[in-house]
C-alpha cells in the first residue's frame, strides 16, 4: 500500500515514516525540501500517483491569525482535490484536543476549518486528535515567560510523547477510515503549571513558575478541562517523567562533546 505523508520532514512526521517502513509500508515522505508544497500544489499529482492513503502532519511556517488560516485552508484544499483525481481511499490528518474549546486562537480557528473541509469531502477520512506534545512543553513554558517567572493556569494537561502519537497514527493509516474523530492522548494527567516546573527543573532552567488561574495558555483563557480529551481517548504509554530523563541525558551527552 502506497502512503504519501504531507510534512513527512516534520517532527511527527519524520518518527511516521519510519513507523510504516517499519511495517513494510511504501512510504513517501513529502514536503517542499523534497519538491511536494500542498499550499502552491506543486509536486502533488506525481507525489499522489498511485496513492491509496495520505497523511496530513503538516504545520504552518506562521501562526499569525490571518496566514495560518490560509495556510490550512488552501493546503487542505489542495490536497483534497489532488486526492480525489489520484484515486485516494484515506485521508488522515493530525489536529489538536479540544480544538472547538479553544477557538479564541487563530491557530485553533484554522484547524478547526481545516478539520471541516475534511469532513464536507467525498473522501473517506480519519481525523486525529492529539494531546499537547512532551517536546512542546519547553515553548509552553518559554511563551507564558517574563523576566524570571513563567506565569500559568494551573489546568489539567494530558501530554503524550510525539512517537506515540506517531504510532497511533501510523495504525490508523493501515486500518478502515472511520470517518470521524479518534482522540488520543497521553497516560497520566497533571496539572500544567506543576508540568512546566518539573521540565524547567530537569533541565536546570533557574525560571520561577508561578501558579495563576488568570494566566494564558498560548495567548488565550482555558478552562479545567479545555486541554484533555474524553475518557474514551486513545492512550500512549510513554510516561512524561521517564521521557523527560531520557531526553535532558541527551541533552547532557551532547552539552559534554567537544566542539
Ligand atoms: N505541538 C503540539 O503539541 C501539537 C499537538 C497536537 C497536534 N499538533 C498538530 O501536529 C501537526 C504537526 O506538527 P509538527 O510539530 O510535527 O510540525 P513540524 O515539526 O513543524 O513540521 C511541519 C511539517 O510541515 C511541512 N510543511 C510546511 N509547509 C508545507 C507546505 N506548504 N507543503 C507541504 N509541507 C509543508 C514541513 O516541511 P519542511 O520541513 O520542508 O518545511 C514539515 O515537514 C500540526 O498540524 C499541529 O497542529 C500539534
Amino acid at each position: 500500500m502506497k502512503i504519501v505523508v504531507i510534512g513527512g520532514t516534520g517532527l511527527i512526521g519524520s518518527k511516521l515514516v519510519k513507523e510504516l517502513r517499519i511495517h513494510g509500508q511504501e512510504v513517501v515522505a513529502a514536503s517542499p525540501a523534497s519538491g511536494v508544497n500542498s499550499v502552491t500544489g506543486e509536486g502533488l499529482a506525481e507525489a499522489l500517483k498511485g496513492a491509496s492513503v495520505v497523511i496530513d502532519v503538516t504545520n504552518s511556517p506562521s501562526w499569525e491569525d490571518a496566514a495560518v488560516l490560509k495556510f490550512f485552508e488552501t493546503s487542505t484544499r489542495n490536497l483534497l482535490d489532488y486526492e480525489k483525481a489520484a484515486g485516494v481511499r484515506h485521508h488522515i490528518a493530525l489536529s489538536v484536543v479540544g480544538t472547538e474549546r479553544l477557538l479564541e486562537s487563530g491557530f485553533f480557528r484554522a484547524k478547526l476549518a481545516q478539520e471541516n473541509l475534511i469532513k464536507a469531502s467525498s473522501i473517506p477520512y480519519s481525523i486525529v486528535r492529539a494531546t499537547q506534545f512532551f517536546e512542546f512543553v519547553k515553548s509552553i513554558g518559554d511563551l507564558s515567560t517574563e523576566g524570571n517567572k513563567v506565569r500559568l493556569p494551573p489546568v489539567l494537561f494530558q501530554p503524550m510523547a510525539a512517537d506515540d502519537v506517531a504510532s497511533a497514527i501510523g495504525a490508523i493509516a493501515m486500518s478502515s477510515p472511520v470517518n470521524g474523530t479518534v482522540e488520543i492522548g497521553g497516560p497520566e494527567q497533571f496539572r500544567l503549571d506543576e508540568l512546566v516546573r518539573r521540565d524547567l527543573a530537569a533541565r536546570k532552567d533557574s525560571r520561577d513558575v508561578i501558579s495563576d488561574p488568570h494566566a494564558l495558555y498560548y495567548g488565550i483563557q482555558v478552562s479545567e478541562k479545555s486541554l484533555v480529551p474524553d475518557n474514551d481517548a486513545r492512550l500512549g504509554e510513554t510516561r512524561f517523567d521517564d521521557w523527560l530523563r531520557q531526553t535532558t541525558k541527551q541533552v547532557q551527552k551532547k552539552d559534554l562533546q567537544p566542539a
